[in-house]
């Protein structure tokens, strides 16, 4: 059964001017984003620190979209509670940050968010071979987590369709992320893949014209969905 999800911009916030998160959360959603992405970072899984439950729970009362948290943090089994009464929609894990996989899904979904796994650039997607059935989202990293700004690897692109050819056989819908140099050029060859949620933070929050106008430049990157190879 082959369901595939419409097309979806996440802006992160990491992008984003720290002092005005509330103001870059209701530009996005006010651009038409359906999701917003935090990136938790915890200085040990990557080399980086950001923000946590307190930036997600400060921004529920602001905005109405989708919460996709990204939790690039060790042991995330420790926090996806707090997480989830935060305000989170969605809590996506490293697979390399957990050592039971299915119950930290199983975990996510038993408190009320859907569940993702996050893949980095070097981990093969089959891991994932025996938790489809326990997860609602799969985000290909596209570069190494820790840092915005960086250049989108295309050797990911091959795991991207071989993900949609996964999830083409799953028994529910699944979305496909990705995550790291998402601009206007990488776009098309991100979704010609199979990707249908498009995380991005310098191209939206650093466009030029503003964050509106970096939302409606991937949009119209994206190829329409028949043109998709792996769909
Ligand atoms: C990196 C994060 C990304 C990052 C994307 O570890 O997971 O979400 O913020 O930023 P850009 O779009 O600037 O590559
Ligand atoms: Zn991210």
């Amino acid at each position: 059964m082959s369901i595939v999800h419409e097309l979806k911009i996440a802006p992160s916030l990491l992008a984003a001017d720290f002092g005005r998160f509330a103001d870059a959360a209701r530009a996005a959603e006010a651009g038409g984003a359906e999701f917003l992405h935090f990136d938790v970072m915890d200085g040990s899984f990557v080399p980086n620190i950001s923000f946590g439950m307190g930036a997600v729970k400060a921004l529920r009362n602001v905005s109405g979209a989708f919460f996709d948290i990204h939790l690039m943090i060790v042991q995330p089994e420790r926090y996806v509670e707090e997480f989830v009464r935060a305000g989170a929609d969605n809590v996506t894990v490293q697979a390399e940050a957990c050592v039971h996989l299915q119950r930290t899904l199983a975990q996510i979904r038993k408190a009320g968010a859907k569940a993702g796994v996050a893949l980095n650039p070097a981990t093969p997607e089959t891991v994932l071979e025996y938790v489809m059935d326990d997860l609602d989202l799969i985000l290909v990293m596209t570069v190494n987590p820790g840092f915005g700004g960086q250049k989108f690897l295309p050797a990911t692109l091959p795991k991207i369709e071989r993900v949609r050819k996964m999830i083409a056989g799953a028994s529910h819908p699944i979305h496909l992320e990705v995550d790291g140099g998402i601009d206007h050029e990488t776009t098309t060859a991100a979704v010609a893949a199979g990707a249908n949620v498009l995380v991005a933070g310098t191209s939206i929050f650093g466009h030029p014209e503003g964050v509106a106008k970096g939302i409606q430049v991937l949009r119209s990157a994206a190829p329409a969905s028949g043109e998709q190879s792996a769909m």
